[in-house]
Order: structure tokens, then sequence, then C-alpha cells
């Protein structure tokens, strides 16, 4: 049976790639009547420092991204991962099970110490993708939406599953499905359409904010950096135009039109026409998100009793397959 996982860290700041990447796509996903699995990956988001009350804040801020974007805690278990202690302890089997080398190529890992002493780095941050693992297997979800960049995760998830099923000559563990689909999967940096659009980028101007009032978002959308031609007529034409594709691929996403139908309205005009229409179309999806965040954050007790009924849900799936798992590595259970 098809179970979809996935997961957000809650460390401070949706961006408009959160948003098309995977909370809309995660909302669809429970729409199509799929069983689904949310998480706020709080243990993830320690593997670098944070703040504790800032800490408490993103965690139901999150909670709140998820329910304004139309994730609804009845239809999908929403919950935070430090509360379902299954996570914890299975991602320490797969500790045991993973590989150093395995970690060490990671490009997620690589960028973080790029030009640092990756010796100083927490071990959790090397760890971090067998904790990801233990995300998706402790439920042995079989579909993970994500966005571009967690690919090489869940290759690394497949590999660990893999690797258990024939290290205790098993077949325990699915082979999880990347689901990494439609228009916006990889969205850009506004001011370089050869980064990430990133909430760890140090200029604001980079990207848009679910929380971004709607005279920012024109005015963000309005500077990003593009050639000066018009828009082509098709979407071979935007070969090697990365701005300019970022820019459809941002409408698209967020209209839930194809690209080619986007240019099809659009090709042949300017920017100075394309990108009001692109700020009208993106206030009008984020004002109503942001406004109901703001609305849900008033109640932070009823955010916390809706984690807590999450995780209460995902604990009593996820408990008995972690049973199984030590029952094939060989620990005595007897209480
Ligand atoms: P995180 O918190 O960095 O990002 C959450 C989700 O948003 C997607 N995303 C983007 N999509 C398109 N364009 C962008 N510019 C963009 N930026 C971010 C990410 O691909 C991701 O889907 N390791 C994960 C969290 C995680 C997880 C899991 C995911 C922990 N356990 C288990 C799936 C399953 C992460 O750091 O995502």
């Amino acid at each position: 049976p098809t179970r979809v996982f996935s997961g957000i860290q809650p460390s401070g700041g949706l961006t408009l790639g959160n948003y098309l990447g995977a909370l809309k796509r995660f909302a669809e996903k429970q729409d199509e009547g799929i069983e689904t699995i949310y998480c706020i990956v709080d243990m993830h988001a320690i593997t670098v420092w944070q703040d504790p009350d800032k800490l408490r804040n993103a965690t139901r801020e999150l909670a709140a991204a998820y329910i304004a974007c139309g994730i609804d805690p009845e239809r999908s278990i929403l919950f935070n991962q430090s509360q379902v202690s299954a996570h914890a302890e299975l991602a320490w089997v797969f500790n045991c099970v993973a590989r150093m080398g395995w970690m060490g190529r990671m490009t997620q890992w690589k960028d973080k110490t790029a030009g640092k002493d990756a010796e100083a780095a927490s071990l959790g941050l090397f760890a971090y993708p067998s904790l990801m693992a233990a995300d998706i297997l402790a439920y042995k979800a079989t579909h993970v939406p994500v966005g571009e960049d967690q690919k090489q995760h869940l290759e690394l998830t497949r590999d660990i599953a893999t690797k258990f099923n024939h290290d205790y000559r098993v077949n325990f563990f699915p082979i999880t499905e990347p689901v990494i689909e439609g228009a916006a999967t990889r969205v850009m940096s506004l001011r370089d359409g050869s980064k990430k659009m990133s909430k760890s980028d140090p200029s604001d101007a980079s990207r848009i904010n679910l929380t971004d009032d709607a005279d920012t978002i024109a005015k963000k959308l309005k500077r990003a950096v593009t050639d000066p031609a018009p828009l082509p007529e098709t979407v071979e034409g935007l070969e090697g135009r990365a701005e300019a594709r970022n820019l459809v691929n941002i409408y698209a996403g967020l209209s839930g039109r194809a690209q080619a139908d986007v240019l099809g309205e659009f090709g042949g005009k300017g920017f100075g026409v394309f990108k009001p229409a692109l700020a009208e179309l993106a206030v009008s999806v984020l004002s109503p998100i942001s406004g109901e965040m703001s609305r849900l954050m008033q109640d932070p007790a009823e955010i916390d009793r809706l984690l807590g009924r999450g995780a209460d849900r995902a604990d009593a799936i996820a408990q008995p397959i972690l049973e199984q798992v030590y029952d094939i590595v060989g620990m005595v259970r007897s209480r």
C-alpha cells in the first residue's frame, strides 16, 4: 500500500521554495486520498545549534504553515519528530548499517562544511541522512515528496534499506520512491539563477518568505535579476536563461499551469509585463497563507495539542515496526 512521508526542518523562515517544492505538494498528496504523514524534524534542526526559545517558536510556526497550506491534521498525521522516539532509536540502528564513506559523499555535508573545519562540525550533522532514513523507514513509507535538493539523501535511504535487508537476510524495509515532480522542484535565488532559493542565503532579496507582505513580494520580484530579452514563445527558448526559466517555473508552480501554457500567454512579452503579473499571482496565493499562519499562532496551546495527537498516531505506526527491527537484529526484549 502507498504511504507518503515527508519532513521539513523548523530552522526558522520558510521560503517560496519550501512552499512550491514541498508544502503545496504535500497537500496535493493528502487530497488524493493517500495516507500521508508529515513531520517537523526538530531533531534534524539541532544538528546546528538552535536557540531553544526560537526552536520552539519555529516548530509551532511550521505546524501553522503546514495547516495554512492545506494539511488537515485529521486526514494527515502531523507531528514533531522528537515526540516519537522511534526516529532516534531506528537512526541508531541505521548508524550501524550505513558506512562513514556514504555520509562523507553527501553533497549537503560537503556544502555545509566547505571552507570550514569539518572536524568541528557536529557528529549529528554528519549522521543527518541516517536519521532522515529512519524518519521514512520507521513508517515503511513508500513515497517521499521532496524538492530536488533532497534527491541524494533519498538515494542513501534506499541504500540503507537495501543493506539492512541484505545484512539481516530479510525483506523488511521497502525501497522508497522519491517523488520529485512538477514545475518548481528547484526554485532558484532571485539574485542568482545558479543558486537555490534558501533561507540561509544572507540576502533577504534572494528569496520570498512565506510571511512577506504584498509590498515586499512585489518589490523583490520587480528587482529579481533577469536578462533583457522578452520571454520566449516555447519552453526550449528558456535554454541558457536560468533567471527567466526560474520566474516562469514559479509562475507555473503557483498557478498549477504547465510552463508551455504560461509561455503561451506571456511569450514575446517583456519582464515589465511579466513581473507584475507574477507578483499579483504570488500575493494572491501567499497572503491567505500568511494570514492563516498568524491566526493559528495566536493559540500555541492548540498547536501543541494537535502535534501531541499527531505524535500519538505516528507512534502507533512506528513503534511496532521498531520492535520488529530490534527482533531482527537480535535484541532481547523482555518487558
Ligand atoms: P528542508 O527543511 O531543507 O526543506 C524542506 C523541503 O523543501 C524543499 N525545498 C525546496 N524545493 C524547491 N526549491 C527550493 N529552493 C527548495 N528549498 C527547499 C526541500 O527539498 C524539502 O523537500 N532533510 C530535509 C528534511 C527531512 C526529510 C526527512 C524530508 C528530514 N527527514 C524525511 C523527507 C523525508 C530538509 O532539510 O529539508
